[in-house]
């Protein structure tokens, strides 16, 4: 096959025939609502997979985020410390509840969360710190854990992109008061759109289940604990549809499968990238030692003047890559609202800027990614 003939997507499902039949199964049982059997069971499931007391299945990551907010009673006059490199939403549901997001800086390498700048930024206001394991590789736990401790503050895991992952052999997701899991298509297990929360606390999660069923107590009702369910606190529609929960579990059993098939592709991206690295042209992820990854996202660096033009490079040779994240504290909203300024986070500006995803999905091989590899040395040497 010639590069011309050749395209090669970015992300791509990874759907079975088992995925389909789990959805047309949870239709013909005909319960088209959330917190049905079906979710009850998947929801069961997951909690075994992350290795948590409980986890409620939610309609996306970004409305998990807003729940951890609320159960937590974050509030006006409350900071919370979050990076700048991050999904919108770790900030915006922190905005939602009246509080004010603190943008920290990233390691120049990992991408994720600098502890040491956590540090400098903790103030009497501070309530929590948001920490996002970037590409699925988990933040600096020990340190972050530490220092929340030593202040008092909540620790919530913007887990979106970290299902499979763990950190010194344990999940991530489970280090902090509550995680935040994505399904959505972009994400290695799927539901279309969905998320979860997770935590190991019984009085968070009580109210976090009451977060998400609209503030009422139906669960506890559909439990036969209550006689009759009524609005007990805040709280939105946050429960996905048992049609979406069915494909998540079908997703979920293959979590092992996809999580090793992804990991081989990173490790092929990363170890056939050494030779380009030695030539300076490009600045490859760092690897915690500690961080077992999940193969979500490949992510390396290139000099910030030529970013674009490799991405447009490896378009023409039918390659999708992209960039990622731009940064919270530098978008228009942050300026307007908080008066941050581009350069007040030179790293998370410098990583933004630089920074290439390659694509990543099962539907690849590492004839594909050796394929990418040269075709990326091409467009570098041009
Ligand atoms: C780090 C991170 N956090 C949060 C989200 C939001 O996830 P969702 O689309 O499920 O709301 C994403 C989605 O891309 C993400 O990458």
């Amino acid at each position: 096959m010639t590069s011309q003939t050749r395209r090669i997507r970015f992300v791509q499902p990874d759907l079975t025939n088992e995925d389909i039949q789990a959805v047309v199964a949870a239709l013909r049982a005909n319960h088209l609502g959330g917190n049905g059997a079906v979710g009850q069971r998947v929801q069961a499931r997951l909690r075994g997979l992350v290795g948590t007391r409980h986890a409620l299945l939610t309609t996306s990551c970004s409305h998990a985020l807003e729940i951890a907010m609320m159960a937590l009673d974050i509030g006006a006059g409350d900071e919370v410390i979050v990076p700048s490199f991050a999904f919108v939403t770790a900030a915006s549901a922190i905005v939602r509840q009246g509080a004010r997001p603190v943008f920290a800086e990233i390691d120049e390498f990992t991408f994720n969360l600098n502890p040491d700048d956590v540090a400098r930024r903790i103030t009497p206001r501070t309530r929590a710190v948001v920490c996002v394991h970037y590409a699925g590789q988990g933040c600096r736990m020990d340190e972050l854990i530490t220092l929340a401790r030593e202040h008092d503050l909540y620790v919530v895991e913007d887990a979106a992109q970290a299902i499979g992952a763990g950190y010194g052999g344990r999940p991530l997701g489970t280090f902090g008061h509550a995680g935040c899991f994505s399904f959505h298509i972009t994400k290695n297990i799927i539901a279309g759109e969905g998320g979860a929360f997770v935590t190991g606390d019984d009085d968070i999660a009580r109210r976090a289940e009451i977060i998400r069923e609209k503030g009422t107590n139906r669960s506890a009702f559909l439990r036969g604990e209550v006689d009759k369910y009524s609005w007990v606190d805040i709280g939105s529609s946050f429960v996905p549809s048992d049609l979406l929960a069915a494909l998540l579990g079908s997703q979920l059993a293959r979590l092992e499968e996809i999580t090793q098939h992804r990991v081989e592709l990173w490790y092929g991206y990363y170890e056939g990238m050494a030779r380009l690295e030695e030539t300076g042209l490009v600045i490859r992820p760092g690897l915690d030692p500690q961080a077992e990854i999940n193969g979500h996202i490949y992510a390396f660096r290139v000099a910030p003047g030529i970013r674009d033009r490799v991405i447009e490079g490896l378009k023409a040779r039918g390659i999708e890559s992209t960039f990622h994240f731009v940064p919270l504290h530098s978008s228009p909203y942050a300026q307007k609202a908080f008066g941050c300024h581009r350069d007040d986070l030179p790293v998370t500006e410098r990583v933004a800027a630089s920074l290439i995803r390659l694509p990543l999905h099962t539907q690849l091989s590492m004839d594909d990614i050796e394929f990418i590899l040269e075709q990326l040395e091409q467009v570098l040497k041009k």
